[in-house]
């Protein structure tokens, strides 16, 4: 797989779950990949793994929910690797709790998070896109941002706001020959926000992941490797007739 040569990918959270299965198939189809995560030690082994791919990287350890940080991370991997082709907006929290338990502190921070990191990061990008008339912006959305689920009030509005975020962006920057869309996943297994949301369902007394599979015609939760396959493909020239989607990867758990 080599559709991604000569591209450079910019992934934030990129030091575990998700975001780091995102970050190697990139580098797997032969981008160069700047990783950005809050955590240094998860970044620095991430870097790393895609310089043993044969690809170029760079570690910018900052906080999506800062402006400054994204400003500052779109300008470094710029130096460092040059202008951003794909960008992809994974960094994301989940606290969840019956709604009339949730903290403001929890709430602005899941936004901070979520939502205004996904604003700072396209904010920062989009200038070098429109000034060279391509790019493309993946989100990470959730099929909580379709379908309203008890206890996930905070995360679920930020992941809607995503899903309407990413088609503002499409509507307003396709004529500049930039692509937006978002993913959806469902249930998904070996990561650590699974871990910590099997917890959390545990001490709130709501089902784990055992039983919710059930309702998934799959019958099992995702791996982080079947998102990284879908946001490689929009990330791909395969995509090329796709902006504004929100794409359901959920193993048939969400079909709307
Ligand atoms: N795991 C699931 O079941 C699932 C389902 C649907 C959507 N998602 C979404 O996928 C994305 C990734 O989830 P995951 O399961 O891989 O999570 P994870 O917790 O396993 O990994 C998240 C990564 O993001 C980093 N991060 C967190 N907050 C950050 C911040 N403020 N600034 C920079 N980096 C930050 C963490 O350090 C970590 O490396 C999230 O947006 C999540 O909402 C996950």
């Amino acid at each position: 797989m080599v559709e991604f040569v000569g591209k450079i990918a910019l992934v934030t959270g990129a030091g575990a779950g998700i975001g780091r299965a995102i970050a190697l198939r990139l580098a797997s189809g032969g981008a160069d990949v700047g990783v950005f995560d809050v955590d240094a030690n998860a970044a620095q082994e991430v870097a790393e793994a895609v310089r043993d791919l044969g690809r170029r990287t760079c570690v910018v350890i900052g906080d999506v929910a800062q402006r400054e940080a994204a400003r500052a991370a779109v300008a470094v991997v710029a130096a460092e690797l040059g202008g951003i082709d794909v960008m992809v907006n994974n960094a994301g929290i989940l606290r969840t709790a019956s709604f009339l338990d949730v903290s403001e502190s929890d709430w602005h921070s899941t936004f901070a998070t979520n939502l205004d990191g996904v604003f700072h990061f396209s904010q920062a990008v989009l200038p070098g896109m429109i000034e060279r008339r391509a790019g493309c912006i993946i989100n990470m959305s959730s099929w909580t941002g379709k379908k309203g689920v008890p206890n996930h009030a905070a995360y679920g509005a930020t992941k809607a706001a995503i899903i309407n975020l990413t088609q503002s962006l499409a509507s307003e920057f396709g004529v500049s020959g930039i692509r937006v869309n978002a993913v959806c996943p469902g249930i998904i297994v070996d990561t650590n926000m699974r871990a910590e949301a099997e917890e959390m369902n545990r001490v709130q007394n709501l089902p784990d992941v055992a039983a919710r599979v059930q309702s998934v015609p799959l019958r099992r939760a995702g791996y982080p490797s079947e998102i990284a396959e879908v946001v490689a493909f929009l990330a791909s020239d395969s995509a090329a007739y796709m902006t504004g989607q929100a794409i359901n990867i959920t193993g048939g758990h969400w079909m709307n």
